[in-house]
């Protein structure tokens, strides 16, 4: 949703710039812009396209001056035009800005500002900014964008230059996401941290209405009265390598690659010695975590099928009844939340604008929140009573993978924690299957390594217009996942089906165009079932391509495709079976020519509602 980075110090800024917004373009593509001041003057580059594209066509990463901001867009307002790209800058073309968010009562803003002979350029509402500032500015910037924040209503996360004060960058937060990166001589602005992993790990998180002044020397922190506030600075503990791509040609593939380590380090120090120890980490008591009654889990996208899957692990081995809500309808229906009910938010980002006005709604019910996170120091864990961290690292691909199976792997563990406590599993049980569970990270590398089957079969249906994605039990979510990933990457139009629900309409679009993907490993539970739903397809001239057990000789013989996963357990088992689905969209996506990492419309961190 816009990425933001800012930069002032001793450097040249625009080549700072252009790294960083290569870094954050996962959070919008569609046009990106430069600012600097240099000699007193603002300079702005801006144009529509990826930032190599744009790095290309213009003087971009040449600009000189040693203080500037930058922005990659997610439009909301106004088309993609050069015109509605960042930065904008005010009439007199001293002020120049960057934002991320949505200024609610910008035509009322604008209204009155064109009354006062402002001119517009842009059909942004982020220009009415440019405009406010100036109209305020009575030769001190930093009073100007205090006036300025109190006229505006809405989302922002923003950086301000003024050509008559080039030592100071302004920084703004309400709601979108914004951290200060403190260097030696040097000082940073940034929508999220891998955008200056690369040159500093300390950081702040400036919280909603605060503003930060920065100099190349100092960075201070005031509220929107000019309060001081005293903030903490965080170390990151990411290192920056993770925010590369190491070789591979796209992050996507990268990110599926690192799936074995990021479940080892999500693993680690949390399953030990055939126990799950978490009671250190969960800030709620053991008095109340046994008094939950049930669980609501709010999120949206993958970690929503992430939650579909907890849900089914939860309710099977903790007996916790369990309901996953999309966080975006969550607060729209007056939930029943009561203090029996722990409400558990699962996001990658943190900062998803739904997720997070979900759990403030549960808030006000007196619910208590546990979230589940990849991104340290975000928005939802701070609104949390209790964190469970998932350490994917770094997630840049557009296409959520990594941060999946993490979010699956939490879920387990929690689920096992829960159900010790609870006493619905014994010890014995628990230690065996923490040891089922320990094997994952080798039998997903063991499958990455052999994806010459996936290829083929990306390469057969590449040109298909459309894919069903069947799965019973804790498969359903995982074929739901399987689908998602193929559309948002591939633009190839997929559904995912409870595998018996084929029946019941999805059947109708069957015939020999139509690869239809069933998650089956064998179990005890549904394999049988699907076994015939695979038979069902087949008899009307489908294509069956079959995720299954390494040793199924019966699918060998029904599917026109099988792709083996190693055995393990039957829930551990479609964690494994993630990785061939994420595989087959990300060859899928290459084959049609398409970037997986920025597949169109799409942004990764969606911090508007
Ligand atoms: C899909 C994808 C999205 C996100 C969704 C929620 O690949 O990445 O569907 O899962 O936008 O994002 P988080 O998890 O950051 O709240």
């Amino acid at each position: 949703m816009c990425g933001i980075i800012g930069y002032i110090g001793k450097s040249k800024a625009a080549p700072i710039l252009v790294d960083g917004l290569k870094r954050l373009e996962y959070r919008g593509y569609d046009s990106a812009g430069i600012s600097t001041i240099n000699n007193r003057n603002i300079i702005v580059e801006k144009d529509i396209g990826k930032i190599n594209e744009i790095e290309g066509k213009t003087n971009f990463s040449k600009l000189d001056g040693n203080i500037g901001i930058s922005h990659c867009r997610w439009g909301t307002h106004g088309k993609i035009t050069r015109e509605n790209a960042h930065p904008h800058v005010d009439c007199s073309g001293k002020i120049s800005i960057v934002h991320n968010g949505i200024i609610e009562n910008f035509s009322e803003l604008k209204e009155m500002l064109i009354k006062k002979d402002h001119k517009f350029k842009s059909l942004t509402d982020t220009e009415v900014i440019a405009h406010l500032l100036e109209e305020n500015y009575n030769g001190d910037i930093e009073q100007a964008a205090r006036k300025a924040l109190q006229q505006i209503e809405g989302s922002y996360a923003l950086g301000i230059l003024c050509s008559d004060e080039p030592n100071r960058l302004i920084a703004a937060r309400n709601e979108s996401p914004l951290i200060l990166g403190l260097g030696k001589n040097e000082n940073f602005i940034a929508s999220d941290v891998p955008a200056i992993l690369k040159y500093t790990k300390k950081i702040i998180y400036l919280e909603n209405n605060e503003m930060a002044v920065l100099t190349d020397k100092n960075v201070s922190v005031k509220d929107i009265n000019g309060k001081v506030i005293d903030k903490k600075i965080h170390k990151i503990e990411w290192n920056s390598e993770l925010a590369e791509k190491g070789g591979f040609e796209h992050y996507m593939l990268k990110e599926i690659h690192e799936q074995p380590r990021a479940i080892t380090e999500t693993l680690n120090g949390r399953v030990e010695n055939g126990n799950v120890n978490l009671s250190e980490e969960i800030n709620l008591s053991e008095q109340e975590l046994r008094k939950i009654k049930r669980i609501v889990i709010v999120a949206c996208g993958t970690s929503w099928h992430a939650a579909l899957a907890g849900e089914f692990m939860l309710e099977e081995l903790a007996k916790i009844p369990v309901e996953v809500e999309y966080a975006s309808e969550f607060r729209y229906r007056n939930p029943i939340i009561d203090e029996g009910t722990l409400v558990i938010a699962i996001s990658q980002s943190g900062e998803t604008a739904d997720t997070l006005a979900a759990i403030r709604e549960a808030k006000e019910k007196n619910a208590k929140i546990l979230s589940i996170i990849n991104v340290k120091g975000s928005s939802i864990e701070r609104e949390s009573d209790s964190v469970l961290y998932t350490y994917a690292g770094p997630e840049i691909g557009v296409a959520s993978t990594k941060a999946f199976t993490t979010q699956l792997i939490v879920l387990y563990i929690f689920t096992l924690f829960m159900s010790g406590l609870r006493k619905t599993l014994d010890k014995e049980k628990i230690k065996g299957l923490i040891e089922r569970l320990r094997k994952l990270p080798l039998q997903m590398d063991a499958l990455l390594n052999n994806d010459e089957e996936i290829r083929k079969i990306a390469d057969i249906y590449k040109s298909r217009k459309n894919a069903l994605f069947l799965g019973r039990g804790v498969n359903f979510p995982i074929a739901l996942e399987g689908a998602l990933k193929l559309k948002e990457v591939s633009y190839i139009h997929a559904e995912g089906y409870p595998a018996a629900e084929m029946k019941h309409g999805p059947i109708a679009l069957i015939d020999k165009e139509m690869p239809v993907v069933f998650v089956a490993p064998k179990d005890i539970y549904t394999y049988k079932k699907v076994l015939g739903n695979i038979e069902e397809v087949k008899a009307r001239g489908g294509i069956a391509i079959v995720i299954a057990t390494e040793d199924d000789k019966e699918i060998k013989k029904k599917a026109d495709h099988a792709i083996y996963i190693p055995k393990n357990l039957y829930t551990l088992s479609s964690i494994l079976a993630v990785i061939p689905l994420q595989l087959l969209a990300y060859y899928v996506a290459v084959d049609r020519g398409l970037d997986p990492d920025k597949p169109r419309n799409l942004s990764k961190s969606v911090t508007v509602e």
